[in-house]
């Protein structure tokens, strides 16, 4: 299996083109189900989790055809061929749950795989069964599947999440645009892929309103028709690459970066003693000469903190000044880059949902692996911030969601390459 082998040498300068958002575009393309005409998707990211996508929509009768050497792809699903997502594809990706919201919407039947368990924590689906329950659907539970049935079509309801479940309000919401009647969908995810989502629906005729805000109102509409749609920036990737020039010093330009997209972070490196500005391109971002401060971070869903830069973030608290407490608060189980960041030397106390970081003046290279995208991803920040080599190992996790990311890196001077397994 290829690794990544990163030798810390200092700091970064130069800049860093950020791809379309991998977690914006997968839900784009489930929403192609939702017509007979083609959806066109623009600035889409290289990323095998896209790759999966596309095979579980093939199999289910979509046509997709890539442009622009795959950074644009036409999705038609003039046909729906087969109601049913399988375990084999829907466990490697969980956003391919997110096909059971426009299956159901469009052919009134569904049998989409559980997702199962995953790295990251537990991960249940039970909002998005409930909010479909709701509208009318028959739901089942058999070997593994979930068998949702509305024959005569869904209904308008009333939806109040519990809590905030991005996958849930998506699910839903492209579940509501072709139901009989309005749907509100209360405590509703405010992410901009959920944003960008109903955009799009809103392009191929759907009626939404409150897209952004807790309260989102659907009127249902007989179909939909195609459109083109540009995918956002990845606030991810983004970031990432926010906190690579923080962990190793020096100055990144991030172009296509916006800092609505990563307001809590540039907050928090900002409190930590980062510069962050905007520029006629995006963003950049700059460490002087002081050493990082000590912050710390809770995650929440959007404008919050992302649990998907938690273990980022704590690569880079591992060598400021001080003691942060960093809180997971969406998964259960997000903390396994922990131990391997404290194989390079880190002072880490896992305590709960709790890490307490005791900033060390320098990390080691090391021999590392992680068992998720994000973990993945920390583990070669910090070994550009590491004394010698650093090798990840499993590097398939980092195709799923980074597009180059050596080249990337690379441009800005690191020393970053893919060491292929023998
Ligand atoms: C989550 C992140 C999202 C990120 C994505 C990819 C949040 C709120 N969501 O979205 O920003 O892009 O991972 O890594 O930060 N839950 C239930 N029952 C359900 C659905 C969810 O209990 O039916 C729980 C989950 O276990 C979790 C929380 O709700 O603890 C939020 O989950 P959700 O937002 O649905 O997860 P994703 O859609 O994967």
């Amino acid at each position: 299996m290829d690794s990544i082998l990163v030798t810390g040498n200092g700091a970064l300068s130069g800049e860093i083109p950020i791809a379309g958002a991998k977690n914006t575009c997968l839900k784009l393309m489930c929403a192609a189900l939702l017509t007979e005409d083609p959806l066109t998707l623009t600035n889409v990211p290289r990323l095998s989790d896209v790759t999966t996508l596309s095979t579980l929509l093939e199999s289910l009768g979509c046509e997709v055809a890539l442009l622009q050497n795959g950074h644009a792809m036409v999705l038609s699903a003039a046909e729906i061929k087969s109601r049913v997502a399988h375990y084999d594809i829907v466990r490697k990706l969980r956003a391919s749950f997110n096909v059971l919201g426009p299956l159901i919407g469009r052919c009134g039947e569904a049998v989409v795989s559980l997702p199962g368990g995953c790295a990251i924590g537990a991960r249940k689906v039970d909002l998005h069964l409930d909010a479909l329950e709701k509208m009318g659907a028959e739901i089942e539970l058999k070997e593994g599947y979930v068998h949702a049935a509305a024959p005569r079509g869904l209904r308008g309801a009333r939806i109040d999440f519990p809590f905030v479940s991005v996958g849930a309000t998506e699910n839903t919401l492209c579940a509501a645009v072709l139901a009989k009647g309005t749907t509100v969908i209360r405590n509703a995810a405010r992410e901009p892929d959920t944003v960008a989502l109903a955009e799009c629906l809103q392009a191929m005729g759907a009626q939404i309103d409150g897209a952004g805000t807790g309260e989102i109102v659907v009127d249902g509409v007989d179909q939909l028709h195609g459109t083109t749609h540009r995918v956002i920036a990845d606030r991810i990737e983004l970031g990432t690459y926010m906190i690579a020039p923080a962990i190793a010093g020096g100055s990144v330009e991030l172009i296509g970066g916006e800092r609505r997209l990563v307001g809590a972070l540039a907050d928090k490196l900002e409190e930590a003693g980062i510069e962050v500005g905007d520029t006629s391109r995006g963003l950049t971002v700059r460490r002087g000469n002081a050493p990082v401060k000590a912050v710390d971070v809770a995650t929440a869903p959007f404008p919050g903190f992302p649990t998907d830069l938690q273990a980022q973030m704590m690569a880079l608290m591992c060598t400021a000044e001080g003691t942060s407490v960093l809180e997971e608060t969406i998964f259960e189980n997000r903390f396994m880059h922990a131990p391997e960041l404290i194989r390079m030397g880190a002072e880490i106390d896992v305590h709960g949902g709790h890490a307490t970081v005791t900033g060390v003046e320098r990390l080691k290279g090391a021999p590392v692996m992680a068992t998720d995208l994000r973990a993945s991803v920390s583990l070669i920040l910090a070994g550009l911030a590491a004394e010698g080599e650093t090798v990840v190992s499993r590097v398939y996790h980092l195709d799923r969601g980074y597009e180059r990311l050596e080249e990337k890196l690379r441009g800005c001077g690191a020393l970053v390459e893919r060491v292929e397994a023998a």
